[in-house]
């Protein structure tokens, strides 16, 4: 099934680059660590969507009249003593379906005879180190040749954009490998909520790294192969930056842990938060914000159907979180007006400083346009109230079913002047990930629920 699935995405390659393209995908190199031991291998998610094929030091060669080659590691029984199975090129031909297959050391040798007599080579531009070189270097063979008759292709193009635009909409094979992905992680999260109430109760000293250790636990128990970003386990005040990553800090009764984490399934990723009372009840002012940060969410899963914008859903969430802001007495009103004052002046940005959302797929934060491509070229201007930036605005990507987001609003309450001390330190976001259907959208992560009925006041 999955041969097929790779060779119709070959094909669709093979006709946008034109018939007389040549377009070449290098995988991820591998990346030493220190002496002879390298980081934990991870494929190149577009090296991976056109071939399935995860093993390191391969390379896949698609030409416009739909042909395509795979370089791969030959077989050698020495080397897979050390480092394990390697497919080969004879077994790639019926496992992968490729029409042509060839040992890797066979690159600089056979590129370019595949290169002769096409008029363009597209490939990944500034995506694999050393890559332009290599290119350049099998240009000049071919050029080499010309006086034999040979063709020279005189263009050179980024095949970024063919493959960005495949990737956006992810067909069903996709949208059930995320929803594995999703619940695994869901799963995940549920276990940390629990194991954090538990040790609490039974008065023992729990550190985000505890929490972090359930994560990954259930990720591997599911058949992940890996997080698919590094995991972010904050505990009370931590949850204020935004980039934590799970650490050693107590986790005390009476805050509240921020959990973004999820793994990597087959090639995809998910990617969940959740912030939840460490000891499963939460304070009043802590409940406060945490219900104006799900309505900021609920609105944006509302606005999150076809035919609306990227942008709608944060644009949604944005408003909710302002009025809310305006009500607690996170902005005073005398101070910054309505909420159509703290919106065109982003007042709200010193609570809510991120995006509602972004892509996701093989990649947590996937490829894709943000702009709507028959529209690229509408530019508006506009001045940022906070930076004075001139910000060159296009009209935001048309929702279409099968695209896959992320929503997740946030609130993140540092100290300062004017800041109720109620609220200090606490930071939440509730995020969940999101497959547009043709009448809404699915949400993939609610395995782990985002309701809790509990408060102590
Ligand atoms: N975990 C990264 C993000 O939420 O975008
Ligand atoms: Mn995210
Ligand atoms: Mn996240």
């Amino acid at each position: 099934m999955t041969t097929t699935l790779y060779a119709q995405r070959r094909a669709r390659v093979a006709a946008a680059i034109g018939r007389d393209g040549i377009a070449i995908i290098p995988t991820a190199a591998e990346h030493p660590r220190n002496r002879d031991s390298d980081f934990l291998y991870r494929h190149d998610s577009y090296f991976y969507y056109l071939s399935g094929f995860t093993e390191p030091n391969a390379w896949l060669v698609i030409t416009g009249d739909g042909r395509s080659t795979l370089f791969c590691q030959p077989k050698d029984l020495e080397r897979e003593i050390w480092d394990g199975f390697r497919l080969g090129p004879d077994a790639a031909l019926a496992t992968l379906g490729v029409d042509a297959a060839h040992a890797v050391g066979e690159l600089d040798a056979q590129l370019p005879k595949l290169m002769e007599n096409r008029d363009a080579v597209w490939y990944p531009f500034a995506i694999h180190s050393g890559l332009e070189q290599r290119v350049a270097g099998w240009l000049n063979q071919v050029r080499a040749r010309v006086r034999y008759g040979a063709l020279c292709p005189e263009q050179q193009r980024d095949l970024c954009g063919v493959r960005d635009e495949m990737r956006l909409i992810k067909d069903a094979h996709e949208q059930d490998v995320m929803r594995r992905a999703a619940a695994i992680s869901a799963r995940a999260h549920i276990r940390a909520m629990q194991l954090s109430a538990r040790m609490l109760r039974e008065g023992k000293d729990v550190r985000e790294y505890h929490l972090d250790a359930e994560l990954l636990h259930e990720f591997r128990l599911g058949g992940s192969q890996y997080p698919a970003y590094g995991s972010i386990v904050a505990a009370g005040a931590n949850a204020c930056v935004l980039h934590y990553r799970a650490d050693a800090a107590p986790v005390r009764t009476g805050e509240l842990v921020l959990i973004d984490a999820g793994c990597e399934l087959d090639g995809y990723a998910s990617d969940i938060t959740r912030t939840f009372p460490a000891n499963g009840q939460f304070t009043g002012p802590q409940r406060v914000l945490y219900d104006l940060v799900l309505a900021s969410q609920e609105a944006a899963v509302a606005a999150t159907k076809p035919g609306n914008r990227f942008n709608d859903p944060h644009d949604a969430t944005v408003r909710v979180l302002a009025q809310g802001m305006l009500d607690v007495g996170l902005l005073d009103k005398n101070k910054v007006g309505t909420v159509d004052d703290v919106i065109d002046s982003r007042a709200y940005f010193k609570f809510y400083m991120h995006r509602t959302g972004h892509w996701l797929g093989m990649d947590v934060h996937d490829c894709g346009s943000y702009v709507e491509p028959v529209q690229v070229g509408e530019v508006s201007e506009r001045r940022d109230p906070l930076s004075n930036e001139l910000i060159k605005n296009r009209p935001s990507r048309v929702l279409q079913p099968g695209m896959v987001l992320t929503i997740e609003p946030g609130i993140y309450v540092r100290p300062g002047e004017g800041v109720p001390e109620q609220f200090h330190n606490i930071g939440i976001r509730i995020e969940d990930d999101a497959i547009v259907t043709p009448s809404g959208c699915e949400l993939i992560s609610r395995g782990v629920p985002v309701k809790r009925t509990r408060s102590r006041r």
